[in-house]
């Protein structure tokens, strides 16, 4: 982003300048102007605009000859603008008056009829839609590849155990894997929420011009179809107030960064010495100034903290359209920086964490060891007494009263003798021993969705086909 020269030094008149009968004044041009964050639609700008200029000659509005020479201009405003060399002034206000006054310093005045059948209402509209569509198709990939590499790992993983919580209590035996395709099943949401959002931003405002259409013949399918919108925005003045599809946009992320923060989480607990599940290789952490010793989880710290500004954004954005009356307000303007902070964020907490999760490497032991800690099979017990005969509350009583037991003995369940478990129940046999076992818990758990090895493996293969 290059800063803008201010109106003092550009020497810029503005195209809206005739009614006035004196200059702005300078600090309102500045506190108005939107040019030092908007100039990042410029392609997008350019692109509109070319649609445009083409429809008014399909229309019989302006000439060919005239509609090939704005493009012409347009086409080297473009090469400017790519080559960094566009020199950006605060007094022509915001992207469109500066790209539409340097078209007319090149091409002369028949740049001046671009803005035939147009306003910069429907014109910004076109833009940031045209923006986020492409946004959303980068942000789309940037998802996909992090959902692949959360199925890599949880084939890797599928059999690996380690305990699942409830209450961050150690509740039952998982696999990691299982615990990984979870984390997948957020993200497909988040990804098909994209998609749909998708459809909403790609609408054509194109046409409306101020708020009421324009007297021109314009046909606003014809530019609609050149810039690859697949529907109109059918009333004129919703056309140009129209910021729902940012908002929905931004619920998308506010829910992204929800699911980025739970998964940091959990990251930043297992990567503790406390837990030691896995190891964040250091490439993805970084040291104390004063204790030699950390090695913290900067990214995934970092990640769940961007999930506040995030929020804002969308806090912001409601709050921005709320009691606006028909139809395009200034208020708008303040969509801008909201979003492309999303936007920026988004795409970096997505790269870091599609970059992370292949590093990532499980202390198999560890989270096993854990696993055998806290009674993670009682549960199984349980169920092992219901398949004796024994009504499931009758059961939850027996095991709870083995529990204790355990407790003041200081021994996990599978420690006992079978004569000590005998004494809660003699349904209790030899067999016992195997259900009490890690692995007979989460092979057990053999269903749809469950977390057997043999269930991961199955939606692995499900999720690859999802994805496709
Ligand atoms: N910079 C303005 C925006 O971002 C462009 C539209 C200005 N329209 C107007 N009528 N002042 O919303």
């Amino acid at each position: 982003m290059t800063k803008a020269s201010s109106g003092k030094d550009s020497g810029a008149t503005k195209p809206w300048q005739g009614r006035f009968t004196e200059a702005t004044d300078q600090f309102v041009e500045a506190f108005t102007a939107s040019i030092d964050f908007d100039q990042r639609l410029y392609p997008q700008d350019i692109q509109g605009s070319i649609a445009h200029a083409k429809m008014l000659a399909h229309c019989q509005i302006l000439t060919n000859e005239e509609v090939d020479k704005i493009i012409t201009g347009l086409d080297q405003v473009k090469k400017e603008c790519d080559a960094g060399q566009f020199k950006w002034s605060i007094a022509l206000e915001d992207v469109h008056m500066n790209i539409e006054a340097r078209l007319i310093e090149i091409i002369g005045d028949v740049g001046k009829k671009l803005h035939t059948g147009r306003s910069r209402n429907d014109q910004v509209a076109t833009d940031v839609r045209l923006y986020l569509r492409d946004e959303i198709d980068v942000i789309s990939l940037e998802l996909k590849r992090l959902q692949t590499a959360l199925i890599n790992l949880a084939e890797k993983e599928a059999s690996t155990i380690m305990p699942g919580f409830t209450h961050l209590q150690t509740a039952q035996p998982v696999t990691f894997g299982h615990h990984l395709m979870a984390w997948f099943e957020m993200l497909m949401r988040d990804s098909q929420r994209l998609i749909d959002c998708r459809k909403r931003v790609n609408s054509s405002p194109l046409g409306a011009a101020a708020l009421a259409g324009t007297s021109y013949p314009i046909n606003r399918e014809y530019s609609a179809k050149l810039l690859g919108f697949e529907t109109l925005a059918e009333n004129s003045l919703d056309a140009v107030s129209d910021r729902d599809f940012v908002i929905e946009f931004m619920s998308f992320a506010s829910l992204l960064m929800m699911h980025l923060s739970r998964m940091s989480e959990e990251l930043i607990l297992w990567n503790s010495a406390h837990f030691e599940f896995i190891d964040l290789p250091d490439r993805f952490c970084t040291g104390s100034s004063i204790m030699p010793q950390k090695k913290n989880p900067d990214v995934p710290e970092l990640v769940r903290g961007k999930t506040g500004r995030i929020y804002g954004h969308l806090m912001c954005l409601l709050t921005l359209m709320k009691s606006q009356p028909l139809a395009y307000n200034k208020d708008n303007q303040e969509d801008k920086e909201p979003l492309f902070d999303t936007i920026d964020n988004i795409r970096g907490c997505l790269k870091a964490f599609a970059d992370m999760i292949p590093a990532i490497e499980a202390k198999r032991d560890k989270m096993e060891q854990a696993a055998s800690r806290g009674f993670a099979t009682a549960t199984d017990l349980a169920d092992y007494l219901v398949k004796k005969n024994i009504a499931f509350r009758d059961a939850h009583e027996i095991v709870g009263k083995a529990v204790a037991y355990c407790i003041k003995q200081h021994c996990d369940l599978d420690k006992l003798e079978l004569s000590d478990m005998q004494q809660f129940s003699d349904k209790i046999e030899k067999d016992v021993f195997e259900c009490l076992s890690l692995k007979g818990s989460v092979s057990a758990r053999d269903h749809r969705g469950g977390t057997a090895p043999n269930q991961v493996k199955k939606a692995v293969k499900l999720a690859r086909q999802r994805l496709k």
